[in-house]
């Protein structure tokens, strides 16, 4: 078994034989328990490449492996959609049942797993992204953010190893975002793999690393440090860096002496304090 959860090797993908490519020659490797964030301007192909891992695409050239198995082989279709589950924009589109834990018990139920371990589950599942006091309720009646923490409930109740999530928090208001992002770091710090699309560059920076898309290519790669630093690439690419990042680089073309890689206002004010 190799270390990297997720292996895409070479991937070409169009959606019309007359279109063009929508992901045009990316390869990334993934490793378990890893924190990725992916950047990029709309139409860069960053929900595609995440179609392409959860085998809802498959590629037109080119391999994509899940824990070593082959996306286009068939019959390892259920075994890598449980392995890499995937949460969406929209949270009301996910929840299919009238009742939290029922909702969360039907991903379980579908794979014919024993009631008692469902139980099991289900609980653990809530406890995990601190919905447990919720399980009663009915989906519709919960915040969007709460309605995210059910879905990626949902996930985990299939003891999936690794999370892709599609703008989980497009939708939601700021504490919504938070209450996403702060489950994704605790079950990120469990171990779980967790590959993040976002527009927002705060998100980003919360990951380990931070992948840029453009034009269906990856076009950076690295530490949020390693990537945000590029300030001018990054605008190039249509897309924003943090703000405390931006301020640092006016500072230091006003003749302040600071390093160029900040991306945390609390590493700024402290270098700022000295
Ligand atoms: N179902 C589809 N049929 C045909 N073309 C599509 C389809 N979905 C996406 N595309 C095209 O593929 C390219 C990549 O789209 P994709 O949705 O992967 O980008 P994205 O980076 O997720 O964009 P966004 O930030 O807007 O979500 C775009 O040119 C888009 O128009
Ligand atoms: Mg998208």
């Amino acid at each position: 078994m190799s270390e990297y959860i997720i292996k895409i090797e070479n991937v070409k993908f169009k959606y019309d034989k007359d279109s063009d490519y929508a992901v045009n020659g990316v390869s990334l490797n993934i490793k378990e328990g890893e924190f990725t964030a992916i950047i990029g301007h709309n139409g860069s192909g960053k929900s595609t490449l995440a179609k392409l891992i959860n085998s809802l695409l498959l590629p037109t050239e080119g391999k994509v492996y899940v824990k070593g198995m082959d996306t286009s082989d068939d019959s390892k279709l259920w075994d890598i959609r449980q392995t890499a589950g995937m949460v969406f924009q929209n949270p009301d589109n996910q929840l299919v049942a009238t009742i939290v834990e029922e909702d969360i018990a039907f991903g379980p139920e579908n794979q014919g797993i024993e009631p008692s371990e469902i139980r099991r589950r289900v609980d653990t599942a809530l406890n995990a992204v601190g919905m447990y006091e919720y399980r009663k309720r009915p989906p519709h009646l919960l915040s969007g953010g709460q309605k995210q923490r059910i879905a990626i409930a949902g996930i985990l109740a299939l003891n999936s190893d690794c999370i892709i999530l599609d703008e989980p928090t497009a939708m939601l208001d700021p504490s919504g975002r938070k209450e996403v992002m702060e489950t994704l770091k605790k079950l990120n710090s469990q171990g779980k793999t967790i590959l993040l699309i976002t527009h927002y560059m705060d998100e980003a920076v919360l990951a380990d690393r931070v992948v840029v898309m453009d034009k269906g290519t990856i076009k950076l790669d690295g530490t949020p440090k390693e990537v945000f630093k590029n300030i001018d690439k990054i605008k190039g690419f249509g897309l924003d860096v943090p703000q405390v990042t931006e301020l640092t680089q006016e500072l230091i073309k006003e003749g302040l002496d600071l390093p160029s890689d900040i991306i945390d206002v609390k590493e700024l004010v402290d270098i700022l304090c000295q």
